[in-house]
């Protein structure tokens, strides 16, 4: 279980939010944005709460304004996780949505993107969709990874990691708290010193704090904006290169 704090703060879906579009990526609906050439490309794995999440397609369409084009997908299928729905609690839709399986999503989509003619594709993933974002590294399909209050992720999932990534946690993060993001630093720093990466624990801030803020708390919008801001550039320094 994921517990409290992963439900703290859910969104209000709304399918048509955000300046992009949905279209069907290799059979997968995804929330499409950004610039329309597929050369710098990143793809945007949600929480539980899904790809029509207003502030995630915010974020979207804000790396979507930096040259990228940007796509968000629906991991599940129209079935996000429904906090109010109490004859499913988390560790139930978990069952029906385990993080493991994530990938064989992405990888369709990805697919379906180099079809298209993609260039260089990266990851971000955030809570639920950490795992997916780092086995898409671990599987060759992306060269850059970002890692933003990550679930899931396992100490050997870092291990294997090639490609350039950042994790960014959070100091209140229970789910990951600071003492497992610094495990996945010192297995970077010990294991992969040829990795380039980024560790980095913001401090006051809980789990889902990039994506989950509340919009009219200036503090934490603050919050917010310096994590998309750091992921933004380690994309623009790691993606843009290849
Ligand atoms: C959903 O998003 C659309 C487009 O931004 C907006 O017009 C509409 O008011 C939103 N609906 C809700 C319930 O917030
Ligand atoms: C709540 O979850 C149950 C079990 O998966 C499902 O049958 C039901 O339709 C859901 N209720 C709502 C309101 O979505
Ligand atoms: C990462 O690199 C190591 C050493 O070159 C290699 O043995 C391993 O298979 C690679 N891992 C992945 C997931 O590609
Ligand atoms: C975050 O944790 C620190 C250190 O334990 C504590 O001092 C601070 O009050 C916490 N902040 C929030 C917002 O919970």
């Amino acid at each position: 279980m994921l517990g409290a704090n992963c439900t703290s703060n859910p969104p209000i879906l709304n399918g048509s939010s955000g300046g992009g579009y949905v279209t069907n990526l290799g059979g997968v609906n995804c929330y499409v944005t950004g610039s329309p050439l597929l050369i710098f490309v990143i793809l945007l794995a949600s929480d539980f709460y899904g790809y029509q999440a207003p502030l995630l397609r915010k974020l979207a369409d804000k790396v979507g304004t930096k040259g990228y084009h940007v796509v968000v997908p629906d991991f599940f299928n129209g079935d996000p996780f429904d906090p109010n729905n109490a004859s499913r609690p988390q560790d139930i839709w978990l069952k029906d949505h385990p993080p493991e399986k994530g990938i064989e999503t992405a990888k369709v989509v990805v697919e379906a993107l180099k079809h298209k003619g993609a260039y260089a594709i990266g990851a971000a993933g955030f809570c639920w969709g950490g795992k997916p974002a780092v086995d898409l590294g671990n599987s060759g399909h992306t060269k850059v990874t970002v890692l933003l209050h990550p679930a899931f992720v396992t100490n050997n999932d870092i291990e294997r990691t090639n490609i350039s990534i950042a994790i960014l946690g959070g100091q209140n993060d229970t789910i990951t708290p600071p003492s497992q993001i610094k495990q996945y630093e010192e297995i970077l720093n010990a294991k992969k010193p040829e990795v380039e990466s980024l560790v980095k624990i913001f401090p006051g801030v809980s789990h889902g704090w990039t994506l989950r803020y509340d919009p009219n708390d200036p503090e934490a919008v603050k919050d917010a904006e310096k994590a998309h801001e750091i992921m933004l550039d380690w994309f623009d320094k790691h993606l843009k290169k290849h």
